[in-house]
């Protein structure tokens, strides 16, 4: 992360601590310690996330005018739901590295790590209560749980139609952007425009940063795509191919089924082969799968940009946000 956003992650990072983590009973110091593995405070900061959705919340209410201490609830609130959901994520798809370190159920075993993750949910509605404690009209309160409980449903829409997806042959471009602006872009949209909602912002302002949030979410799930392909794992601490060989469909591969015959044979070969990765990433970069991708991200990423300056930000927020959104287009873990 470059320079300026450290005090923003510090207040984040105590703010989350306090939400994630209120067990006071020995019984149930486990449990806070399951909670503390995946948001990894146990081990080095590398072990963390990168906390984007939290920025996004507390850069969104001061770009709209408002005290971004206010929507610290709100910005822990969208970074629990994002871990329950990573929790509940790495044992739908099997995965057993996030972060570069084993994931949770690999530990613990699924059933306790369904339950942490079930936790952090409804530790994320907790939290939002909190802002009943920073003098916001009760309506406006009411209508950010609103929002982020239709985050939540919008994700495991989505998270139903990717695992759908798998095994479904035919998969068209529209239902891949169905279910991004569910799995990822909802999130986003949720992250954004609950801080315009704290700063009480007027509605067509907090629409702009909800479309700021949502083409910034398809962009981000693109990325993660390419990620999931050309990613090195040593960076990203997630597997590199696993995507491909469980069938995922992801963008680049939707686009490889459409261009390239040579890409559906080796995609319709024997599941789990990872001798094939390697031709199937070639074939992805020759039939120019992998470059459009890149653009349609980049192109998600502009619209994101121009949504945020329809939204005429205040600084010095305004100017964070967009750096923010081209590092996103641009990482590599
Ligand atoms: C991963 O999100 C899941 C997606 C929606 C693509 P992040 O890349 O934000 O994960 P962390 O929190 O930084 O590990
Ligand atoms: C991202 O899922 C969305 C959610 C976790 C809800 P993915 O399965 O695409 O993300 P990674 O690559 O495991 O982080
Ligand atoms: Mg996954
Ligand atoms: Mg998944």
């Amino acid at each position: 992360m470059p320079s300026g956003y450290e005090g923003y992650l510090e207040a984040i990072e105590d703010d989350l601590r306090r939400a994630a983590l209120p067990f006071r009973s020995e019984s149930l110091s486990q449990l806070s310690e399951m909670i503390a593995y995946h948001h990894g405070w146990l081990d080095d900061r590398a072990a963390r996330g990168k906390r984007v959705r939290p920025l996004l919340t507390v850069l969104s209410c001061q770009a709209c005018g408002g005290d971004w201490r206010k929507a610290l609830p709100a910005a822990s609130a969208v970074e629990l739901i994002h871990n329950f959901s990573l929790v509940h994520d790495d044992i739908e798809d099997h995965s057993d590295t996030r972060r570069g370190r084993p994931t949770l159920w690999t530990r613990t075993g699924v059933p306790q790590a369904l339950n942490t993750g079930d936790a952090l949910f409804a530790l994320a509605r907790l939290s939002l209560y909190r802002l009943h404690d920073q003098q916001l009209p009760p309506e406006t309160v009411l209508s950010i749980q609103q929002n982020l409980d239709q985050a939540c449903l919008a994700l495991t829409q989505g998270q139903y139609l990717d695992m759908a997806f798998e095994t479904r042959e035919n998969v068209q471009p529209a239902e891949y952007i169905e279910m991004v602006e569910g799995k990822t872009a909802a999130l986003l949209t949720a992250a954004t425009s609950m801080g315009a909602r704290v700063a009480l912002a007027a509605p067509p302002r907090v629409e702009r940063l909800a479309d700021f949030g949502r083409h910034l979410g398809l962009a981000f799930q693109m990325q993660d795509d390419i990620l999931g392909i050309w990613g090195d794992s040593s960076v990203t601490g997630k597997p590199s191919g696993d995507d491909l060989l469980c069938h995922k469909k992801t963008l680049p591969t939707l686009l490889g089924l459409e261009r390239s015959a040579e890409f559906r044979t080796l995609w319709a070969r024997e599941y789990a082969d990872p001798s094939r990765l390697p031709a199937m990433r070639r074939e992805l970069e020759s039939c120019g799968a992998l470059q459009a991708t890149q653009a349609d991200a980049a192109r998600h990423t502009d619209l994101a940009l121009s949504a945020l300056a329809e939204a005429n930000p205040a600084e010095p927020a305004g100017s964070l946000l967009q750096t923010l959104s081209r590092q996103m287009l641009g990482r590599q873990r």
